[in-house]
């Protein structure tokens, strides 16, 4: 496998940005795409006051940080930002038709030596490699929001990843800080599939009665050591994508215990989504 230095990041939304900042503070050549200049011009605003966190906290200094920025550059057509790609990284909405189509793109576009990877959080890695005419060179990164603060990756093998390009990803991985730990490909993988039945059962206990937001999210912050309660989580997460994981498992297993609470698909439906919308199980002012 040839050296791994330009990296193209697709979607600048919270997951890609974040992708992006790690690579590129790395030392790696990033160059992230968006839908619009709009949207790519926030993206890179976005990690410019991430660093800038990282500066005044003093991990960094104002010089990490110029050549960090300095390494990123931002497009909005994907032909031209995978043409010289060595590993492409997918992070756009969890939607299967819309990824299918951007990895047919990137797949068409990218040199036949570069590794796809995508940052799905619960879609088959051996059904996205299938869309793509290298699925052996086709892996799942997973990483976790706020993407500069974790430290795991998931790094997640679909059906006919080579061994190769696995150990590629895990020294990658490596190189930026993290911790990667290999799973095979498995609706959640190992994270989701742990995570949302905790938050689901949570939202259950809600929804009985048995207590309040608050009080569900002390009894585990306070007596798991959890940095976040379960329903704060799911916030920050996003209650859509928290359902969507969900039904992924549901699906998958055909196992009644990943059905997901009504309260959820109730607060989906409102439009209470967490964080982003202002409401979830708690209220964000800004
Ligand atoms: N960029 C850079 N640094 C950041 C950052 C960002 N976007 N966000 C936070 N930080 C840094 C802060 O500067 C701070 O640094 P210091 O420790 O040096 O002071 C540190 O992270 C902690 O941040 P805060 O002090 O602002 O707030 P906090 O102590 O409440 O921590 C948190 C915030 C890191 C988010 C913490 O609450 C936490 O770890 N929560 C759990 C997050 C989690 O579980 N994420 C995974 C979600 S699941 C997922 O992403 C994948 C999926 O498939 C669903």
């Amino acid at each position: 496998m040839s050296e791994i230095k330009n990296i193209t990041v697709i979607g600048g939304g919270t997951m890609g940005n974040g992708i992006a900042h790690v690579f590129a503070m790395s030392g790696y050549h990033v160059d992230l795409v968006e839908t619009s200049r709009e949207l790519a011009d926030k993206a890179l605003a976005i990690i410019d006051k991430n660093l800038t966190r990282m500066v005044s906290k003093e991990k960094i200094s104002e010089g990490e940080k110029s050549s960090a920025l300095e390494k990123i550059r931002t497009h909005i057509d994907i032909p031209g930002a995978v043409a010289h790609a060595d590993l492409v990284i997918e992070a756009v909405p969890e939607i299967f038709e819309l990824k299918k189509k951007i990895l047919g793109l990137v797949d068409r576009n990218a040199p036949l030596t570069a590794i796809l990877a995508t940052n799905t959080s619960s879609i088959s890695i051996t059904k996205l490699a299938s869309v793509t005419s290298r699925p052996d060179k086709f892996i799942g990164m997973h990483f976790f929001n706020p993407v500069p603060v974790m430290k795991l990756v998931e790094v997640i093998n679909g059906l006919k990843t080579s061994p190769e390009v696995t150990k590629t990803i895990m020294s990658i991985s490596e190189r930026l800080g993290k911790v990667p730990v290999e799973a095979n490909d498995s609706p959640g993988f190992v994270s989701n599939r742990v995570l949302m039945p905790m938050i689901n059962e949570a939202i259950c206990c809600v929804y009985e009665g048995v207590a309040t937001p608050e009080a569900v999210d002390q009894v585990m912050k306070l007596g798991m050591a959890h940095p976040m309660g379960p329903l704060r989580l799911a916030d920050f997460i996003g209650l859509d994508v928290c359902l969507d994981i969900l039904h992924v498992l549901y699906d998958g297993f055909k196992d009644p215990k990943y059905r997901p609470c009504p309260l959820l698909v109730k607060m989906v439906d409102a439009g209470k989504l967490g964080d982003k919308a202002g409401e979830g199980f708690f209220e964000y002012k800004n």
